[in-house]
């Protein structure tokens, strides 16, 4: 059987990915850029896309790539880089995870590039998959759960904390995303496919609080006005996909799920 490289399959999503992968029968290949111990089913493969180091190992023999590594900068690069490999390798099927809102929110002034220019650079590294000549899926999702964890957990620490005014987001579970990946990755080459988002839009504001009560901490919270065009194509939506809430999680489930016991408070 030829094993299905998952790049990225050590992070958030990609852990999840691997599993089901896994377990619907697949023999699985993760390239990480550590070196790691096989488990059932998975092989591990070290390998950095950033600089193409150990990518022509990981790509040879798999004749379909889940792409999932990725970081705030720089996904163009990378996926070139896999691609390249990908191509000469003759893979028959690559799926991309992009973001919402990658090809409205625009990315312009150096105010856009320093706060969103991820943005850009997902709809750049989406380009390079279009391009490519391997036949290609790409899912554009919502930000997960744990990106916005991640952020409340930071800014919790300061005695007022900032929110951007006029955000909404709609945070979605990274394990629905990972069963509609895995659901794209086991099927035939889709193109862009219909996004996935969260089942509900929260301000900014209100999922700060929701964790502030979670955690039973009390904060300031106060609303600041970010400049520049990609703020303001948030502000109007540009990152939620409404008539795609088809997330089944909410971030009340996952702050509940996550921290768990009302004891539990995280630092
Ligand atoms: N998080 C979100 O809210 C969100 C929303 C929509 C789309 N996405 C997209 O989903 C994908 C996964 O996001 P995530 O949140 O799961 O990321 P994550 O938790 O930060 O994990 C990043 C993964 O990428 C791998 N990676 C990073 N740089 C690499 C490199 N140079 N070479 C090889 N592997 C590299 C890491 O592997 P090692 O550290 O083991 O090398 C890790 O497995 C990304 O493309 C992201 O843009 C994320």
């Amino acid at each position: 059987m030829q094993p299905i490289l998952v790049t990225g399959g050590t992070g958030t999503l990609g852990r999840l990915v691997v599993p089901r992968l896994r377990d619907a029968g697949c023999k699985v290949r993760v390239l990480s850029r550590r070196s790691r111990e096989a488990g059932e089913g998975i092989e591990f493969v070290t390998g950095d896309v950033a600089t193409g180091e150990g990518i022509e190992a990981a790509v040879e023999g798999a004749e379909i790539i889940v792409h999932c590594a990725g970081s705030s900068k720089g996904d163009e690069v990378k996926t070139l880089n896999l691609v390249r490999a990908a191509s000469r390798a003759g893979a028959r099927h690559l799926v991309y995870i992009s973001v919402v809102g990658a090809d409205r929110i625009p990315v312009r002034s150096f105010v856009d590039r320093t706060m969103f220019g991820y943005f850009a650079s997902k709809l750049a590294a989406e380009r390079v998959v279009v391009d490519s000549g391997l036949p290609w899926t790409i899912l554009r999702a919502t930000q997960f759960h744990d990106t916005f964890l991640t952020v409340a957990r930071a800014t919790a620490k300061l005695p007022v904390v900032p929110v951007f005014a006029g955000f909404r987001f709609q945070p979605v579970g990274a394990d629905d995303v990972a069963a509609r990946l895995v659901q794209l990755t086991l099927g035939e080459p889709a193109g862009l496919v219909s996004d996935l988002g969260g089942p509900q839009v929260y301000t900014m504001a209100d999922l700060l609080r929701g964790y502030l009560h979670a955690t039973h901490r009390r904060r300031l919270i106060m609303p600041v006005w970010l400049p520049g065009q990609a703020a303001r194509a948030h502000r109007a939506g540009a990152n939620l996909t409404p008539d795609h809430a088809d997330g089944t999680r909410t971030w009340e489930d996952f702050l509940a799920d996550r921290l768990g016991s009302p004891r539990v408070v995280p630092t």
